[in-house]
């Protein structure tokens, strides 16, 4: 979604602000700006499309006085929603008073929504103001600029009185050069500390560059920055302490590293990635798994009625399997819910629930909200998540991060199989302190140390992987199919193949196909099916009999050295051997790959796909 960034210290804003934008490319956008403190004012560039769009307009900047040595700005990445991605709609957006000239006296950039900008246009208008875009966005620059007299702090607290919706807002004013107003509702924002400098973005991504210690600001933040001084206050109480904290991810993490894509590169870090999310977290002697993020022990576990799962996309995906796992292994009813759902339906949760909140970003605007009914409700709120300092990290309070790594392809791989591995150690934890016996345990420990190997034998036939996906990229629609655990495996499949590809791809439980969706399959529609050895195996392959009668190509997920398979699909993804529950990996790996390669004969966006954003912060 929408990206931020803001400089100011010593250095010339400009590259720094560029450089931010380009990190924060990979969340998806459609129109770039910024604004730079000069000293005729403030200089404004703004342009639809893409970052280097926007680059090319600002020419040779660093050589051009007023340009290359300003040492303030802002800038921003749009992903529209108020009006189509056009260069007038893009931020920042300015405002001056009635009369002021076309110089603007205050400039912001945005990320959020306000609600109520509509009646706030009306009064602004009555006021005089001429808005030039459809964003509610440059409303709430007017607004700030009708309460300015020569603070910015006073008159954007005074505005946002007036606000209903959500923000992550960082605004300059041409008459106090070398100052950033940053304030916070809903939508995340950093702030990174510099040595005569300070950063802030919507996205640490964006200032990993400049530096690691950071402080994230909270719902109803307002901060004053100037220089390398940071003045926080919370627009309801007064002046507030945030401690920072430290960023581990490297720099180098968030980049391409050789590979072609971002997207192909997380998919062979998963090895890795899964490793960092186990690793210090497996108990081998005693059979369990070390999760005191959680904050459960053996006793609370006792006390519990159900597991409630709740997220989005992949992460929905990933939770489905920890349904399955947690019923299958700990005897505890679970659930899983889309996020959205859960949230309005005025769910049946109490003191006994444990909601288990997964998002990657930790800024999923439903998952969030799903979390905030959860503990308004009385339930016991876990996170799962990977952004650390998140907002769902924070308001959960108790949880698990994945460790996974920046993720920085839309398409989400790394993160589905660091959430399902996390998602098997609490399985194996709540067996534990229920009905499993330490020598299971044991068992349970090792097959989960075992997926790492089992990930990287899947990417060691990514060539052969590749040339299956080479004979399928012409396709329209593709069906998945799988049933047990291979059914969310279906799910995260398909999802991936219509992300990146834009093939139609539509996942089904096998047996639910007879039910009336097997009246669409025709020759052109191949099928993918996952049946790998286990209990569910043979119906897989009855259902997939079924697809063949009718004329379908099948691309089948089995496990290597199976014979019964022979004969039912025309191509094959070979996975090792392995229990179930962790075959759930390996077998979305190789899908991952599929899609992958698919998209690219295709000749697809794969790491900025249409339409999509990497954090989903609205409804
Ligand atoms: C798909 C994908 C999305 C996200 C979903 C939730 O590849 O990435 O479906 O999984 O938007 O995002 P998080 O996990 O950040 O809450």
């Amino acid at each position: 979604m929408c990206g931020i960034v803001g400089y100011t210290g010593k250095k010339s804003a400009a590259p720094i602000l560029l450089n931010g934008l380009r990190r924060l490319e990979y969340r998806g956008y459609d129109s770039a700006g910024l604004a730079l403190s000069t000293e005729a004012g403030i200089r404004v560039e703004k342009s639809e499309g893409k970052v280097a769009k926007l680059a090319e307009i600002l020419g040779d900047y660093e050589e051009t006085p007023g340009l290359g040595d300003a040492l303030t700005g802002i800038a921003h990445t749009r992903w529209a929603t108020h009006g189509p991605p056009t260069t007038i709609n893009a931020h920042p957006h300015g405002a001056c008073p009635p009369g002021g000239g076309e110089a603007p006296r205050v400039v912001l950039v945005h990320n959020g929504i306000i609600e109520n900008y509509k009646t706030l246009k009306v009064l602004l208008e009555g006021e005089g103001r001429t808005l030039a875009s459809e964003t509610d966005t440059e409303v709430l620059a007017h607004l700030v600029d009708s309460y300015y007299e020569g603070d910015l702090q006073q008159a954007m607290t005074k505005a946002l009185a007036k606000v209903t919706g959500t923000f992550g807002i960082v605004c300059m004013a041409k008459d106090e050069p070398g100052v950033l107003l940053v304030a916070r509702r809903g939508s995340p924002i950093v702030i990174g500390l510099g040595e005569d400098e300070t950063l802030v973005a919507s996205d640490a991504a964006a200032i990993l560059r400049h530096t690691r210690q950071v402080v994230y600001l909270d719902d109803n933040d307002i901060a004053r920055i100037e220089g390398a001084e940071v003045e926080i206050r919370s627009l309801d109480t007064g002046p507030v302490t945030r401690h920072p904290t430290e960023i581990d991810w490297s720099d180098d993490a968030a980049e391409k590293g050789g590979y072609a894509h971002y997207m192909l590169k997380e998919i062979f870090e998963q090895p890795d990635a899964i490793w960092n999310t186990i690793r210090g977290r497996m108990d081998a002697d005693r059979g369990n798994a070390v999760l005191s993020g959680l904050n459960l022990n053996p006793r609370d576990l006792a006390d519990l009625r159900r597991v409630l799962v709740v997220g989005c996309g992949t992460s929905l995906h990933a939770g489905l399997v920890g349904e399955y796992a947690i019923e299958d292994f700990a005897g505890l009813p679970a659930e899983v819910e889309q996020a959205a759902e859960f949230r309005y339906r005025n769910p049946i949760v109490g003191a006994r629930d444990l909601v288990l909140s997964i998002s990657q970003s930790g800024e999923t605007a439903d998952t969030l909200a799903a979390v905030r009914e959860a503990v308004d409700k009385g339930a016991l709120v876990a996170g799962l998540v990977n952004v650390v300092g998140s907002t769902i990290a924070r308001e959960t309070g108790r949880g698990i991060y994945l460790h996974a790594g920046p993720e920085i392809s839309v398409a989400s791989t790394k993160a589905f199989t660091s959430q399902v591995s996390c998602l098997l150690m609490i399985a194996l934890k709540f067996a534990r302190a229920a009905r499993m016996s330490r020598e299971r345990g044991m068992q349970f420990v090792r097959e989960i140390e075992a997926i790492p190997e089992l990930v990287r034998s899947v990417l060691a036939t990514n060539d052969a992987i590749a040339k299956v996906a080479e004979r399928y990229a012409k396709a329209e629609h593709a069906f998945y199919l799988g049933r047990g655990y291979m059914y969310p495996v279906a799910l995260e499949g398909a999802l991936k193949l219509k992300e990146i590809s834009y093939i139609h791809a539509e996942a089904f439980h096998a047996a639910e196909l007879k039910h009336g969706s097997i009246a669409l399959l025709t020759e052109e529609i191949p099928v993918v099916a996952i049946a790998p050895e286990g209990p569910g195996k043979e119906k897989t392959l009855s259902n997939v009999a079924e697809c063949r009668a009718r004329g379908s190509k099948v691309v089948l997920v089995a496990t290597e050295g199976d014979e019964e398979v022979d004969g039912y699909g025309d191509d094959v993804l070979w996975i090792p051997e392995c229990p179930l529950h962790t075959a759930v990996i390996p077998a979305t790996v190789a899908l991952q790959l599929f899609a992958y390669h698919v998209a690219r004969v295709r000749g697809c966006s794969i790491d900025q796909p249409r339409n999509l954003a990497k954090s989903v912060t609205v409804e």
